[in-house]
C-alpha cells in the first residue's frame, strides 16, 4: 500500500505527516509526500518542521522537498491533501476516475468535516503554530492508521 501526503511546498505540513504516518505503520506501508509547487525542490523541511518533530522523537530531517508529479497519481494507492486549494490542484491533474477516487482530504478521511478539513498552512507562523499543526496531524495520523490497517 502506497500512501502520498501532499501540502503546497513540500517542506511544512507534508513532511510532518509523512514522518507522523510512517511512525504509525509498519514498513509495507510505503509512505511519501511532496507539494504542489516546484518552489523548494531539493530543500530539506522548514528547520520549525524537523524541530517540532524532533520534540516528539521523530525525525523528519532527511526528507527534501519534491513536486508532485503525472506519475504519482498512477502509482500510489491513496493521495492525502492538506488543504482544499491542494485537493482541487491534485484533482485537476487526475486522468480518470480510477485517479480521482485516490485524492482525499486528509482531515476529511480522518473524520472531520464542514470548514475543520483543512491543515492550516504553519510557514508564516512560529514554533507554536508547527507545534498546533503537529498536534492536528498527530490526532488524524492515528484515526486513518487504524482504518488503513484494518482494511
Ligand atoms: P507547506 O507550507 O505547503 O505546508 O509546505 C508552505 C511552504 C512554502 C510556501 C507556502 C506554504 N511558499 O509560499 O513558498
Amino acid at each position: 500500500m502506497k500512501l502520498l501526503m501532499v501540502c503546497l511546498g513540500n517542506i511544512c505540513r507534508s513532511p510532518l505527516a509523512e514522518g507522523i504516518m510512517k511512525s504509525k505503520l509498519p514498513e509495507i506501508f510505503h509512505i511519501d509526500s511532496a507539494g504542489t509547487i516546484s518552489q523548494h525542490e531539493g530543500e530539506h523541511p522548514d528547520k520549525r518542521g524537523i524541530a517540532t518533530a524532533k520534540n516528539h522523537g521523530i525525525d523528519i530531517s532527511k526528507q527534501r522537498s519534491r513536486p508532485i508529479t503525472k506519475q504519482d497519481l498512477e502509482d500510489f494507492d491513496k493521495i492525502y491533501c492538506m488543504d482544499l486549494s491542494v485537493y482541487e490542484d491534485v484533482i485537476s491533474m487526475a486522468k480518470d476516475e480510477e485517479q480521482r477516487k485516490k485524492i482525499s482530504l486528509f482531515l476529511e478521511e480522518a473524520g472531520e468535516t464542514g470548514n475543520n478539513t483543512d491543515v492550516f498552512d504553519p510557514y508564516w507562523s512560529d514554533m507554536d503554530g508547527f507545534e498546533k499543526v503537529y498536534q492536528v496531524l498527530e490526532k488524524a495520523s492515528s484515526v486513518i492508521a487504524k482504518k488503513l490497517q484494518a482494511q
